[in-house]
C-alpha cells in the first residue's frame, strides 16, 4: 500500500464510514425488541434501557407485556408496547402501526432505529409426531413473520443506519433430536437474514447471535440431562441471560460488521 493511500481516511467508495460520534452513541436508539417477555427478550430490554436506549416491547400476552413496561419506566415515562401474535397474518401490520403511534416518523427518523428478534417458542416435536402444522407454525413465528418485520421497516433502520440482530440456534449446524419444526424454523431465519444483510446494505446491517443453551425446559427439570448437555460445549455450562446480552449490545453496535452468525456458548 502506498504512503498516501495509507494516510486517506476516505474509503475507496467514497462513502462516509460511520463518525466517531456515531460509535459514542450520541443520543439513545429507539429499539424494538421482539419476543420481548422471553427468558432472553427480557434481559436484553432491560439491557438496552440501563444504557440509555429506549425501547418498544413486543410479544403476545399483553399482561406480561404491560407488566415489564412498568418494570422498565424511567422518569415516569414507560416504554410503549405492542401486542402481536406471529402467527396471525396482520401481525406484522400490526407491529408497524403501533410503532407509528407510538413515535411518528418524520422526513430524518423513522420509529425504530434496530430491532432485536429474540422470540418465538421451543416446540418439542417428536419425529414420529412430526405434523404439518407443526412446521408452518414454527416457520411463521421464528421466521416468516420477522424476515416481513424487517422487511416493512427496512426505511426506518436506514434512516437510522440502523441494525438487527437476531438470536439464533447453534442446533442448525449442529442438530439435536425431537425439535426437527424448531431447528428448520431457525434454519430458515438464518438464511433469510443473511439475504437480507445483502438486500440492505450499506445502510442496515443484519446479524445473528447464535446460541448454545441458556435454558432447556427438559434439562431445568432433569439435573443429569443438564450436566449431560452442559459438559457437550467446550465451556462446560450453559450460558447466563446476561451473557447473551453482553453480545447483542455488542453486535447492535459493530458498525461494521453484516451478514454474520457470531456463535456463543456452543
Ligand atoms: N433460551 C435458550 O437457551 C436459547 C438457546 C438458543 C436459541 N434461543 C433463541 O433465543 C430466543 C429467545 O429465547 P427465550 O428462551 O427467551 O424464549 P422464551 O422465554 O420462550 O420467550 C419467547 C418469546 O417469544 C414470544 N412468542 C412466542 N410465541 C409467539 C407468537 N406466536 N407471537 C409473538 N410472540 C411470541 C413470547 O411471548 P409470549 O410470552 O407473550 O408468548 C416470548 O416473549 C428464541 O428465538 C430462541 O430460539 C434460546
Amino acid at each position: 500500500m502506498s504512503g498516501s493511500a495509507r494516510e486517506s481516511t476516505a474509503p475507496p467508495s467514497g462513502e462516509s464510514p460511520p463518525s466517531e460520534s456515531v460509535r459514542q452513541r450520541p443520543q439513545p436508539r429507539r429499539v424494538l425488541v421482539v419476543g420481548a417477555t422471553g427468558r432472553l427478550g427480557v434481559a436484553i430490554a432491560g439491557g438496552l434501557v440501563a444504557r440509555g436506549d429506549e425501547v418498544v416491547l413486543t410479544a403476545r400476552d399483553p399482561n406480561k407485556l404491560d407488566r415489564m413496561a412498568s418494570r422498565l419506566e424511567r422518569d415516569g415515562k414507560a416504554p410503549a408496547t405492542v401486542c402481536a401474535d406471529l402467527t396471525h397474518a396482520d401481525a406484522v401490520d400490526d407491529i408497524v402501526a403501533g410503532l407509528r403511534k407510538a413515535q411518528a416518523p418524520t422526513a430524518d427518523r423513522g420509529s425504530v432505529d434496530d430491532i432485536v428478534l429474540a422470540c418465538g417458542p421451543f416446540p418439542r416435536t417428536p419425529f414420529e409426531e412430526l405434523r404439518r402444522e407443526d412446521l408452518e407454525r414454527t416457520l411463521l413465528v421464528h421466521a416468516v413473520a420477522p424476515l416481513l418485520l424487517v422487511h416493512a421497516l427496512s426505511q426506518d433502520l436506514a434512516k437510522a443506519r440502523g441494525a438487527v440482530v437476531a438470536l439464533g440456534d447453534a442446533g442448525v449446524t449442529r442438530p439435536y433430536t425431537n425439535h426437527v419444526a424448531y431447528l428448520t424454523a431457525k434454519g430458515a431465519v438464518r438464511t433469510g437474514l443473511k439475504a437480507l444483510s445483502r438486500e440492505l446494505a450499506p445502510d442496515v446491517r443484519v446479524n445473528v447471535v447464535e446460541l448454545g443453551i441458556v435454558s432447556d425446559p427438559e434439562a431445568d427439570a432433569d439435573p443429569s440431562r443438564h450436566h449431560r448437555l452442559a459438559t457437550r460445549s467446550p465451556l462446560g455450562r450453559f450460558g447466563s441471560p446476561q451473557e447473551v446480552v453482553h453480545v447483542v449490545l455488542a453486535m447492535l453496535d459493530a458498525t461494521w460488521v453484516t451478514g454474520e452468525v457470531w456463535g456463543i456458548g456452543r
